[in-house]
């Protein structure tokens, strides 16, 4: 007799397939009090190491030696040139709209102008690609002119930070150093993340790579989910106005009991999965405390960490009270001068699309012996209009 795993009751239809378990997940895993583990390693654990080497053990199962990840950085520069032609058709993408549009619009031209059709290639060649496609798209969307020359030879980090027309007063390297955390806390999120969970859906039915990862990406650029980061600094911003820079935990702590009262959002708490504060959140701010510890919106955010899961836990109805990811990762990146919440959905993007099209390689080409995981079809009940 095959184990049950998840007993189905009336109760469980139409909530988001919360907790369903689906299939297996080879990069990374959610546990509900520890959070987040890259291959069984704790991602707490990983925030010190070069993006590339995080990448390698995403896409190997392992760590690699200084040879080996060497070898896949050589390999990636190999990979990541983009045709004149890719760049002049984002270079012509409308302005108005979302960024997130913009980047899933140019991920899909660059199947159609580049892709290879085949997943395992088209992954690697993503990773390569995608520091430059989101660097064109931002340049493209904010009006920053053409973008500069790719040189990936620097790092990941410091070419896509080259190659953005950012204002020279950025500090750049601090805002590397930023970007490389940024980037390997958002790299996965398990396999049942909302954006993850479409891009595998998507490739399901045999759609390509970056087909798959476009779709991921509108997926991401919802407010619930990718789009959240944004939000939750504009709400930072909003609570810094309305208490000021020497705000006290007190005058926060009554912001927030009046906006639940008056049925008003709070933004950056709580969790599908988590049940503690999101460790992700914790190495942000641990980062955002060492190094910016006099900018406002750090004294915003530990006020928020500090007064609203006191306030959340009083309502019996709130299974996660902790801050989350996106409680504090716009503050830092905004203190570190990326002063542009409208790309921060964009910074997210860039990073999962990575750990979304590992996830597509599993399913479609090691899932089952090789014979990759059949077209998602799950079951809806008729109901009577
Ligand atoms: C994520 O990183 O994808 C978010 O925390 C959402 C999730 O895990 O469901």
């Amino acid at each position: 007799m095959s184990e049950v795993l998840f007993e189905i009751t009336k109760e469980n239809l139409e909530t988001g397939l919360r907790g369903y378990p689906v299939g297996y997940c080879t990069t990374s895993y959610v546990d509900p009090e520890k959070g987040l583990y890259y291959v069984g390693t704790r991602v707490s654990e990983l925030t010190h190491h070069e993006p590339l080497e995080v990448v390698y053990l995403l896409m190997h199962g392992r760590q690699g030696s200084k040879e080996e990840v060497r070898a896949f950085e050589r390999d990636l520069t190999l990979r990541s040139a983009l045709s004149d032609d890719l760049l002049a058709a984002i270079n012509h993408l409308p302005r108005k709209g979302h960024p997130m549009k913009l980047f899933s619009a140019a991920l899909l031209l660059c199947g159609m102008m580049e892709g290879r059709g085949d997943y395992r290639e088209d992954c690697l060649d993503l990773i390569a690609k995608v520091p430059h496609i989101a660097a064109a798209v931002i340049n493209r969307h904010a009006g920053w002119g053409s973008t500069p020359k790719p040189n990936p030879e620097l790092g990941y980090m410091e070419n896509f930070v080259q190659l953005l027309n950012l204002k020279p007063k950025v500090d750049r390297i601090k805002l590397v150093q930023v970007l490389k955390l940024f980037n390997i806390l958002h790299y996965d999120h398990g396999g049942g993340n909302l954006s993850t969970f479409v891009g595998k859906a998507i490739a399901s039915g045999l759609e390509d790579m970056y087909g798959s990862i476009a779709g991921a990406m509108c997926a991401l650029e919802g407010p619930r989910h990718g789009r959240a980061n944004q939000d939750c600094l504009h709400f930072v911003q909003t609570v810094l106005q309305e208490v000021g820079e020497s705000a006290s935990e007190a005058a926060v702590e009554a912001l927030l009991r009046s906006r639940l009262a008056s049925n008003q959002l709070i933004f950056g708490f709580g969790h599908a999965v988590l049940r503690v504060e999101d460790p992700r959140a914790t190495s942000f701010y641990d980062f955002l405390k060492a190094h910016y510890p006099d900018h406002p919106y750090t004294h915003i955010a530990l006020l928020l960490r500090a007064v609203g899961p006191k306030v959340l836990k009083e309502n019996p109805k709130i299974s996660d009270p902790y801050p989350n990811v996106d409680a504090v990762s716009g503050s830092l990146l905004f203190a570190a001068g990326f002063t542009h919440p409208e790309y921060f959905t964009l910074l997210f993007g860039m990073s999962r699309c990575i750990g979304i099209a590992r996830q597509i390689v599993y399913e479609r080409n090691e899932a089952r012996g090789g014979k990759g995981c059949p077209i998602v079809r799950p079951k809806y009940f008729y109901k009577a209009p």
